[in-house]
Order: C-alpha cells, then structure tokens, then sequence
C-alpha cells in the first residue's frame, strides 16, 4: 500500500502541532533501499533535507552489512541532513532516533523498548530498527541519513511482531493508519534530535536508558567473562560490570563493547 502523501501532511501537522520539520517528502512505490535514494537525492541537492519513504524496499539494508527484508506493508523510511557532528560521534544519531521514536510510540500507549544498540522492541520482539549512515569532511560528519524500517502489517520472523497484530490482540488501537506511524515516526526522529542538540549527550542517554530493556541483564562474551549491563557511553558502547569472579584475576572491573561486537539476542516471550 502506498502511503498517501496529503493524509501523512495532515497527521504531521495534527501532531506535530508547531513543530517545524523542514524536509521534501518523496513517496515511492518500490525503491531499492529509501537510505540509498536520500543519498542521491542529497548529492543533486547538497544542504537540503529530505524525506524518502517507499512501500516496499528490493535491497533494504540492515546493521552490520545484514539485508532488510522489506515487504508490502511495512514502513520504510528514510531522512537526510546535516548533523555537523564529531566523526566519532555519529552513533549518537541512532540513539536519539531509538529514544525519540520509543517514546513517541509510549504517548500512545505502545510500551516500546529499546534493545541495544538500534532495536525497537515490543513485546520482547523486534518492532522496528534504525541504519544510521554518514559522510564525513575535515573530521565532522557533514551529511547523514537515518532509515527507520517499522513492521506494520508486513509478515514478521518468530522474533519479530507487527503493530496492527500487536493492536488487533486487545490492545488500544491507537495508531490506526500507516501514515499516522510515519508522521510519529517522522516527529520521534525529530525530537531525539533536538534532545541531543538542545539538552546535550548526557541527557539523551539518561533518557534512553530508562527504556533499555537490557539494563541489569547478565551477558556473557565470547565464554571469556561474563558482566551486568549498567549503561551505555556517549559513542554508543555498551557498559558492562564484569563478574566477581571475573575481576578477583585483577581485570578491570568494567569493559566497553562497540555496537556489532555481540548481539544480546531476544528474551523468551509468551505466546
Ligand atoms: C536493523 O538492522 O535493525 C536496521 C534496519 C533498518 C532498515 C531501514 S528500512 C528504511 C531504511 N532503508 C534501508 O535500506 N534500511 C533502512
């Protein structure tokens, strides 16, 4: 189904209320991936932003190099700008985005999480997922496009689960339309953008880590050590205090792992 672009302008006008977002919105049918036509749409427009959304992706692209698998249905969406961000800060793009589109998912009742380090989990299961990709000038990131894809109606693997299901199984049907999910997606990417800039780094992250379904959980690395999830640092790594039994061999007591070095996997879950 292709989004309809005048209804997904009234819902962001509806709840965005005054919120300036100042992109072109660009609406396909199929498109390879939404990330890669934001690029060459940036590279016929350098400064601009823009917004790519298409209702279904032939070579969507995932984190670490993974594909997307990208059916009828589902929300694909990308949006292109210009940070102006430190080259080794571009994870904070992503943590913004995870933050933002979780809690405006909250507002209508859908206790989204976030599962290190871009997953949008619901129900245990993975609802949606970020792919941040930057270009960098003279040690600043001077261009970036941050692709959200969403699991509405598009069938889903055991792991996975879709909203309208999610919805359809007794809960508050609140977000009725695909284009009222892009406009909250679109307001989500904006506001966790504005957090990190207006609020700053350490605000973001103490705000996504009230919603990091892995905080206090034991993870176990390569069978070498095993420690306790405690947080999460600027650069997006994730914090972990290291056994007892670990740290008596006079090890440090606390170890950082960058996002792609292990995957925390999915809790067991109810039918
Ligand atoms: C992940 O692996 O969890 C991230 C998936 C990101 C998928 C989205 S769908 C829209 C945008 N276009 C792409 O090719 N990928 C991202």
């Amino acid at each position: 189904m292709v989004l309809n672009k005048q209804r997904l302008e009234a819902e962001l006008l509806i709840e965005g209320k005054n919120t300036d977002l100042p992109f072109r919105l660009h609406i396909f049918e199929t498109v390879a991936s939404t990330n890669k036509t934001v690029w060459k749409l940036l590279s016929q427009k350098p400064g601009s932003e823009c917004v790519v959304i298409a209702a279904e992706q032939t070579a969507g692209r995932g984190q670490w190099g993974r594909q997307w698998v990208s059916q009828k249905d589902g929300l694909y969406l990308s949006l292109g700008f210009a940070p102006k961000l430190d080259i080794n800060l571009g994870y904070q793009l992503t943590l913004a985005t995870a933050w933002g589109i979780a809690e405006q998912f909250r507002k209508y009742g859908v206790d989204v999480e976030i599962k290190w380090p871009n997953d949008l989990v619901l129900d245990n299961r993975k609802l949606g997922g970020i792919l941040t990709e930057t270009k960098v000038n003279a040690g600043k990131i001077t261009q970036a496009v941050i692709g959200v894809g969403i699991n509405w109606k598009n069938p889903v693997p055991a792991t996975g689960i879709n909203l309208h299901s999610w919805q359809n199984r007794g809960n508050p049907i609140q977000i009725s339309c695909l284009e009222k999910l892009a406009a909250l997606v679109l307001l989500g990417i904006h506001s966790g953008i504005q957090c990190l800039e207006r609020e700053g780094v350490n605000i973001l992250l103490s705000r996504y880590i009230k919603l990091l379904s892995n905080m206090g959980d034991k993870v176990y690395v390569n069978d070498d050590f095993s420690g306790t999830v405690v947080g999460v640092t600027t650069t997006g790594n994730l914090h972990l205090h290291r056994s007892s039994a670990d740290t008596l061999s006079g090890t440090p007591a606390s170890i950082y792992l960058q996002p792609g070095t292990i995957s925390l996997g999915y809790r067991k879950y109810k039918d």
